[in-house]
């Protein structure tokens, strides 16, 4: 009988050939880092609502929802349909157009900390103007942020804190940039104040499920902790919604909490599953990019300056649109949750069934699973033990995916992003895909 790799080898000969063209046109073969998986990469040809084919034909239930974009499934109707409208008005006027105005003031209507906004073309984009809006606004340069917290790619964010360094380091990126940023571990109110105490950190950044939506739970409490102790130090709190925002609730992570910081950076949902991303928040911070008529003092050396070339494209702004009038009324994000909800249910149940070390939990429609050894059970489906949980052990991640590939389901991560298109069904095929993903990791003895 076949293994677990070469059965996923069989299924996805196409993919196999692609990934072998791509392998001499792309750095790893791929344009993402998240992307690259071994043998080779699994290339998608369509998807419509929670699932997507690949190549191959094969059926798969979608947990990547395109990074994180997707809260409304792939290809929702109206979204689609305001997208074709956009792009037969044209696709870039170099000039203000009606649909940025509407997509502007509809975050401004659903994101509470929303007073003034700006549209850049990612998320990477939008944490960088906000903490140099921070920076400008504060006139400290010092910025907080937490291990293992993503924000981009951008290089005040980008680097990785080795066991023994006080600062992160990435390749490429001079050792000095970092002088001005500080890393602590998330959750340590007294670290947090300690480190603000001396009134000179322009912003503390955070994700506020804490590191990679919810692999690393973080408190309500600490989240207000932290915007009484910034409030209190003159530090601007930067709340990164990329993932969290339009998801957790119409108005993010923030709504859901009651916590509201002074800039938010949103993207993915915000675009309706299209490019962009934008900065909301107070507007005396986000009007440091305003251009001042007969003061040249501040235009020239007090605003920040912001140009993008594709910052509120017609075609961005119609998606955005369209998927945020959807997300308003709060249903998307209802089902989302309670199908998230059911998957860990029924991952738990199973896992129980079967004795598998490991369980599931959830944050919002943000699922995740511990795997390979006794992790703790969340009393219903958030995270509520003690400990930290610790995501699927090492040498085991790969078998798994390959695995859950066989067997119809595609992992963002030790978990996915659930959306609105997620049903009954999905919810099934998941649970019967990790039973059959858990026979055949026992049969080559890779799980007890
Ligand atoms: C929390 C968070 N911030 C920022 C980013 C960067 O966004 P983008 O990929 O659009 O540059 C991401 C991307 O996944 C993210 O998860």
């Amino acid at each position: 009988m076949a293994n677990i790799l070469e059965t996923f080898e069989a299924l996805h000969p196409t993919s196999k050939q692609m990934a072998a063209r791509a392998a001499v046109v792309f750095p790893s073969g791929v344009t993402h880092d998240a992307r690259a998986f071994e043998p080779f990469p699994v290339y998608v040809d369509h998807a419509q609502g929670a699932r997507k084919w690949d190549v191959d034909g094969n059926e798969i239930v979608d947990y990547i929802g395109g990074h994180g974009a997707l809260l409304l499934g792939h290809n929702r109707p109206e979204v689609v349909e305001a997208v074709h409208g956009a792009l037969a008005r044209g696709t870039h006027f170099g000039s203000s157009h009606d649909l940025e105005i509407e997509w502007g003031e509809q975050v401004l209507k659903m994101v509470p900390s929303g007073e003034r906004v700006r549209f850049t073309s990612s998320g990477t984009e939008a944490t960088m103007m906000a903490l140099r809006l921070a920076r400008a606004y504060t006139g400290r340069d010092r910025v907080v942020k937490f291990e293992d917290h993503f924000h981009g790619w951008h290089d005040l964010v980008v680097g990785r804190l080795g066991p023994d360094e006080a600062h992160p380091h990435s390749i490429g990126v001079p050792d000095g940039f970092y002088d001005a940023l500080t890393i602590l571990p998330a959750g340590d109110a007294d670290a947090l104040a300690e480190a603000l105490s001396g009134r000179d950190v322009a912003a503390v950044i955070l994700e506020p499920t804490g590191a990679h939506w919810g692999s690393h739970p973080l408190s309500p409490e600490y989240l207000r902790e932290m915007r009484r102790i910034t409030t209190e130090t003159g530090t601007l709190m930067v709340m990164d919604e990329v993932i969290t925002g339009f998801r957790m609730a119409p108005g993010g992570a923030q709504e859901r909490y009651g916590v509201t910081p002074d800039l938010s950076t949103l993207a993915k949902i915000l675009a309706g599953g299209l490019p962009g991303g934008c900065v909301t928040g107070r507007a005396d911070v986000v009007s440091m990019l305003e251009m001042r008529e007969g003061d040249p003092d501040w235009n020239s050396k007090r605003r920040v300056s912001h140009q993008g070339t594709f910052n509120a494209n017609p075609a961005s702004a119609a998606a955005g649109i369209a998927a945020l009038k959807i997300i308003e009324d709060g249903s998307p994000v209802r089902q989302a949750d309670a199908a998230a909800a059911a998957i860990v249910r029924g991952v738990n149940g199973l896992f129980q069934e079967l004795s598998v070390p490991g369980s599931a939990w959830c944050v919002s429609s943000m699922w995740h699973f511990n795997l390979g050894y006794d992790a703790p059970w969340p009393s219903d489906v958030e995270w509520d033990a003690a400990e930290e949980p610790q995501g699927v052990v090492d040498g085991l991640m790969r078998p798994l995916r390959w695995a859950l590939f066989n067997h119809g389901v595609d992992l963002m991560g030790n978990g996915g992003m659930v959306s609105a298109a997620h049903g009954d069904s999905e919810v099934a095929d998941t649970v019967s895909a990790f039973r059959g993903a858990i026979g055949d990791l026992r049969a080559e003895g890779l799980l007890s």
